[in-house]
């Protein structure tokens, strides 16, 4: 069937997302599959159905492409899609009510604090301690994000989320070791594969270290003990489950240095496919090629 691979839209993403669409479509034609880019920010939604696309994958990342609106608009069209639905898309977009779900299913997450306009930020630093790292709660790729060492540089870092989002979290800081597990399947099917570990010049895993540079290194598996790594697993599938992901996801997790215990950051239900990223170097690690990868997981696109 006809394949449309959907890469680029209108987030702050959109880069990111166009260097994971680009990688995505020359895999999957490179196995044969009729594969066709489409990006929903040049086109309008009359030429994606008139595209008469079999099934598509969503190499979207954040708002207008991972946020569930595009998963409602395929849903109308009768078009499958990979990754999951409507409503986990649309939680897991949103990082408080993400942390909301795990909390209610046991699971750990930092304590955090939701600020608007008018909360009282020398509060929050006494009652979360410092340090703190202030998000917008729907960006990706560390898009508005600072940490706070001192309680008076926390009103610029409010400033800088809230150009993005109303609402802004604050996060305790977790000290200690950067993860990312990718969990594919859905339901009792779904599964971890192996850890990513990422060490980032000065503990900074940013826009910068993300994409572009090649200094910030990366693990796979981690160098964790196997119970730990049993245990993170483990939490990463139960905290793609409590969203309700399909398909494929990317659950982030700090390990916290001084007692090994591990905290869910967020869950990206279309996370990123570019030639640095994670998802990627963890099939790897289990001799799932990178072709192979976005073969699986469009296999898994359903309505
Ligand atoms: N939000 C980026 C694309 C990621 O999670 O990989
Ligand atoms: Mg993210």
């Amino acid at each position: 069937g006809k394949v449309g691979v959907l890469f680029g839209g209108r987030s702050a993403e959109r880069d990111v997302s166009i260097m994971s669409g680009n990688g995505v479509l020359e895999a999957l034609k490179s196995r044969g599959i009729d594969a066709h880019g489409f990006d929903p920010a040049e086109r309008s939604l009359a030429d994606l159905a008139a595209e008469k696309f079999d099934r598509v994958f969503i190499a979207l990342h954040g708002r207008y492409g991972e946020d569930g609106s595009l998963q409602g608009v395929l849903e109308q069209l009768g078009i499958p899609y990979t990754g999951s639905g409507v409503m986990a898309s649309s939680v897991a977009m949103d990082k408080i009510t993400t942390k909301k779900i795990w909390l209610h299913h046991g699971l750990p997450t930092p304590r955090f604090a939701v600020l608007e306009a008018d909360t009282d930020l020398a509060k929050v630093a006494a009652e979360l301690g410092l340090p703190l790292i202030v998000k917008p709660p729907h960006e990706g790729s560390t898009i508005g994000i600072t940490k706070v060492t001192k309680a008076e540089e926390l009103k610029a870092a409010y400033d800088l989320a809230a150009g993005f989002d109303e609402e802004v979290l604050a996060e305790e800081f977790v000290a200690g070791r950067e993860l990312t597990v990718t969990v594919l399947g859905r339901g009792k099917t779904a599964r971890a594969l192996p850890i990513v570990e990422i060490v980032a010049p000065e503990g900074n895993y940013d826009y910068q270290n993300k994409y572009f540079t090649d200094d910030t290194k990366y693990y796979c598996p981690a160098q964790i003990d196997e119970a730990t790594t049993a245990q993170i697993q483990r939490i990463a599938v139960d905290a793609f489950n409590a969203l309700g992901c399909e398909g494929w996801a990317r659950l982030d997790v700090l390990l916290r240095a001084s007692d090994n215990k591990p905290f869910l950051l967020e869950a990206n239900t279309a996370p990123g496919m570019t030639t640095h990223s994670l998802v990627p170097m963890s099939g790897r690690a289990i001799g799932l090629e990178y072709a192979d990868l976005c073969v699986e997981i469009l296999r898994g696109a359903r309505l």
